[in-house]
């Protein structure tokens, strides 16, 4: 059996009220419509086509895909109209219709709905309390007989609890044939596509059907609120996905995943933290309550404390880091380490037992194992024009409030009086400072107001 899926992405999606078309919204840092083409291309088909319309031009180039072929649908005349613009790309036995705005669609369903197809068509379902804006599976005698719009409906009609999904396959042969048969003749003056159903029924076709439960799956995205809703039931499933693995989250609906969270054995995540790209966590890492960490790997034992936000790092084992830590790109911090409040760190490497417990900027640097940096160091890396690298040796104690101006080098074993503003190589294990002599002026008079 050969597949061509086609998915409907033209709406406005005017209830979005944004410059960005629907479908490209982020619904947990992805576009709507990349949840719904790697979807697609999960179930191998032999092409997929994407039918835009509003923004076009847009969808094309944030998403970058070589294996689809793009169809425009210029005004948007329903849903049956937008399928004809994709009819060149019907050249399979089977073919499937997504939408674009649907985006927790789940590949066991749409497999389920493929094999249900052999009959000829097959459309997927729903029941739901409050049905209203849908459209209703009509049947008699459990067969189906119809899909009729709630702007079409009878009141009686409006009572039908069963709606359809929009979501269907069908034979490509018989499709074809269908959709040169569709007319606007309805309340909406548009061609629905779901006048295929009836087709199927005059030509004494089985229309099948594949009802799915879960509704977020079915669910489509029309306004801010319900992305809201989707965006906050993706966000529990991948919740309840973690603890089902041993991952201790203090409240799952204070967590936010924005990407790919691995977790070993005893993790514990506290409320409000927001992991982004790939983010891996040792056994027993605690990460404490609204830290964010995006493309960073966190060792064993180490813990994140509050308030800190780590961007492509690497943290070793047994670390503590934070509260109110910055750790940015190209930081690599080995075992033991600790980095305290208001420290910030970029592209430097941090050995083994070094600390650096308060206010620092350490930017460019090596330090090597079991340096002590005081508070308030910090590596002036930057002349203006460019970065300099600062390289300070194993056992190099820096007293508080020094400016290490780079590039330069501390010795092994050195010390650094506190207050101190370097600028050349420092030799290892003698004390170094800079730093005018303190006097005091004996029978000083303070100033008076006159
Ligand atoms: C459609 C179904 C309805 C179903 C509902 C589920 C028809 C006639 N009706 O309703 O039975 O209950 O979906 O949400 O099919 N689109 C285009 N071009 C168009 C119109 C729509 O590409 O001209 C796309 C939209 O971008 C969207 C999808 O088709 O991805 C559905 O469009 P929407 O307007 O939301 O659905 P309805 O027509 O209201
Ligand atoms: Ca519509």
């Amino acid at each position: 059996m050969t597949l061509s899926i086609v998915i409907l992405a033209a709406g406005k999606g005017t209830r979005m009220n944004s410059q960005l078309p629907k479908v490209l919204q982020p619904l947990a840092g992805k576009p709507i419509l990349q949840y719904v083409l790697d979807t697609s291309h999960s179930l191998q088909p032999n092409n997929i086509s994407i039918v835009a319309g509003f923004k076009s031009e847009m969808l094309r180039d944030l998403i970058r895909d070589k294996n689809i072929s793009w169809r425009i649908q210029e005004n948007q005349l329903g849903t049956g109209h937008a399928l004809m613009q994709a009819i060149p790309d019907l050249k399979s036995d089977k073919t499937l219709i997504l939408y674009g705005d649907v985006p927790l669609i789940k590949k066991v369903d749409l497999q389920s709905l493929i094999k249900k197809s052999d009959t000829g068509l097959a459309v997927m379902t729903h029941i739901k309390n409050d049905a209203k804006g849908y459209g209703r599976i009509l049947r008699e005698e459990e067969k189906i007989q119809g899909i009729i719009e709630e702007k079409d409906c009878r009141e009686e009609q409006k009572k039908i609890k069963e709606i359809n999904t929009g979501i269907l396959a069908a034979n490509t042969k018989y499709l074809k044939n269908w959709l040169k048969r569709l007319t606007n003749e309805n309340a909406q003056k548009e061609y629905y596509l779901t006048d295929i159903v009836k087709f199927a029924v005059d030509d004494n076709i089985k229309v099948s059907s594949h009802e799915v439960d879960e509704e977020i799956s079915i669910s489509g995205v029309n306004s801010k609120k319900e992305l809201a809703y989707i965006e906050r039931g993706l966000q529990l499933k991948k919740a309840e996905d973690l603890m089902n693995t041993g991952v201790t989250i203090i409240d799952p609906s204070r967590i936010d995943i924005r990407g790919q969270l691995k977790c070993g054995q005893d993790v514990t995540i506290d409320v409000g933290c927001i992991f982004e790209g790939n983010v891996n966590l040792g056994n027993n890492v605690h990460i404490k309550a609204y830290s964010f960490l995006k493309d960073t790997d966190i060792d064993e034992n180490t813990v994140i404390e509050a308030y800190s936000h780590i961007d492509s790092s690497k943290v070793g084992l047994f670390c503590r880091v934070g509260p109110f830590a910055r750790l940015r790109p190209g930081t690599v911090i080995d075992d033991e380490v600790h980095i305290g409040n208001y420290v910030e760190i970029k592209n430097s490497l941090i050995d083994k037992g070094t600390k650096i417990n308060h206010l620092s900027y350490i930017g460019d640097s090596e330090i090597g194992k079991n340096v002590n940096i005081g508070a308030g160091t910090i590596t002036c890396n930057y002349d203006g024009v460019d970065k300099h690298k600062t390289v300070i040796e194993d056992d190099v104690f820096v007293g508080s409030n020094t400016q290490i101006v780079a590039p330069l080098k501390i010795g092994k074993g050195a010390t650094i009086g506190a207050g101190s503003t370097i600028t050349k190589d420092v030799p290892k294990n003698d004390l170094t400072l800079s730093r005018p002599q303190q006097k005091t002026i004996s029978g000083w008079v303070k100033p008076e107001k006159k």
